[in-house]
């Protein structure tokens, strides 16, 4: 990641007591109506707040939630995040309803040591991921201190991520973001061998395109979930009414040829759950890959492939693994996916280490009941790939070096 950052760690007691910190927290959890389904993010966001409290600071988180597409909208609020930020930190945390202006300028300037505001969606403004230099101003302007730990945002150079790092003097990682990339970058830079990658999930056409990637860097490949259909059509299989994104086929052939050039194997799924419909109900059967039938539609994998997927992860150490294999949060479509954490929790207590990355693959995780048996549990999906990509993150190459005084940006 180039230069190493400085972390809340670096900063004194005297440049954190009665400071006014700006905290970009990734608190962009998965809501069903106003409730959150999976609070992991904003658990994982409490260390930070708790130390720059214990350091008397005067901490405002902000955060984005959602893509909301122009200006507020009462879905993507976060209210809830703030009800349950309260709850976790045993105080009140006031939600001001906007990121900017007036009313944020004055409660940050009237409130004490060791109290926590949250600012309302920063993507309430188009500017915030334009990352626009006026609305990056009018963001930091009430604060002296910038700290990132939203490690699930840090692959978006937006104006709370990137630009307000650069403005602010100095910016430094919280714990979340420092120990995420003390784990995934360690595992690509240095992850024992071998090395496996598991890809899965639906957001087939920003996944695909770091397959290559992870062929260079790992040496087998798994792939899950909604993708595998792109692959099957590739090979020239039929797919029925699976998922399957065309203008991606080429693509899917490429990254099959050059695991074929390059001696890696990529293992599909040799059975799949098909469904007539996608509904919790359908009607199901378990079919051969290359046999799914017309107007039946393939929702997970089938036990042959969990098995399969057993025998090949058997002697790797390091195992990163982003998207589930299959509609989990369906019961008749969650048993790839949780057959597959299985496996990895069987591989941890056997000594490989097992990094854990995405929304629904922690969702995944915490739902069968076995989250803490991975090594390590990221909060970010795009992040984390990115960084397996080896690509630099934004959020992260804004921050201050750590042997510079000022940032290497600016
Ligand atoms: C995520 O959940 O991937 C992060 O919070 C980033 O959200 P985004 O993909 O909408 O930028
Ligand atoms: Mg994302």
């Amino acid at each position: 990641m180039g230069k190493e950052k400085k972390t809340i760690q670096d900063l004194t007691e005297k440049q954190l007591r009665g400071k006014h910190v700006l905290v970009r927290c990734d608190l962009n959890v998965p809501l069903d109506g106003k409730s959150i389904t999976d609070d992991t993010r904003i658990r994982a966001s409490i260390p930070t707040i708790e130390y720059l409290k214990s350091k008397g600071a005067i901490v405002a988180i902000c955060s984005h939630l959602g893509r909301p597409k122009s200006g507020p909208e009462d879905k993507f609020s976060l209210a809830p995040c703030a009800k349950r930020m309260s709850e976790l930190l045993g105080q009140n945390v006031p939600l001001v309803s906007d990121c900017i202006g007036d009313e944020v300028a004055k409660l940050v300037a009237d409130a004490k040591e060791g109290d926590v505001i949250m600012l309302e969606n920063t993507r309430f403004y188009k500017e915030e991921e334009e990352n626009d230099p006026e609305f990056v101003k009018k963001l930091s302007k009430p604060f002296e201190i910038f700290v990132n730990d939203a490690f699930g945002s840090a692959h978006r150079a937006h104006a709370s991520t990137e630009g307000v790092a650069k403005m602010l003097f100095p910016s430094v990682s919280g714990f979340l973001l420092a120990k995420e990339l003390k784990y995934l970058d360690g595992a690509v830079s240095n992850g024992v061998k071998p090395m496996a990658a598991i890809v899965g999930g639906s957001k087939v056409s920003s996944k695909i395109t770091v397959l290559e990637a992870l062929l260079d860097k790992c040496d087998k490949i798994i792939i899950g979930g909604g993708m595998v259909f792109t692959f099957l059509k590739a090979k020239g299989l039929s797919v029925g009414t699976s998922l399957v994104e065309d203008d991606y086929i080429d693509t899917a052939k490429k990254v099959l040829d050059k695991a074929d050039k390059l001696g890696k194997t990529i293992l599909l799924p040799s059975d799949i759950v098909v469904a007539d419909k996608f509904s919790a109900d359908a009607k199901t059967m378990i079919v051969k890959s290359d046999s799914i039938p017309d107007g039946w539609m393939g929702l997970d994998n089938g036990p042959e492939s969990t098995k399969e997927q057993k025998t090949f992860l058997a002697d790797c150490k390091t195992i990163i693994m982003n998207g589930p294999m299959g509609v989990f949060e369906f019961e008749a479509f969650n048993k790839g996916t949780y057959g597959l954490i299985d496996i990895l929790a069987d591989l941890t207590k056997n000594g490989s280490i097992t990094i854990i990355g995405g929304g629904d693959s922690v969702a995944a995780c915490e739902k069968s009941g076995k989250a803490d048996q991975m090594s390590h549990i990221s909060t970010g999906g795009g992040a984390s790939l990115e960084l397996l990509e080896g690509k630099i993150l934004p959020g992260v190459a804004a921050l201050t070096d750590k042997t510079n005084t000022v940032c290497s940006i600016q």
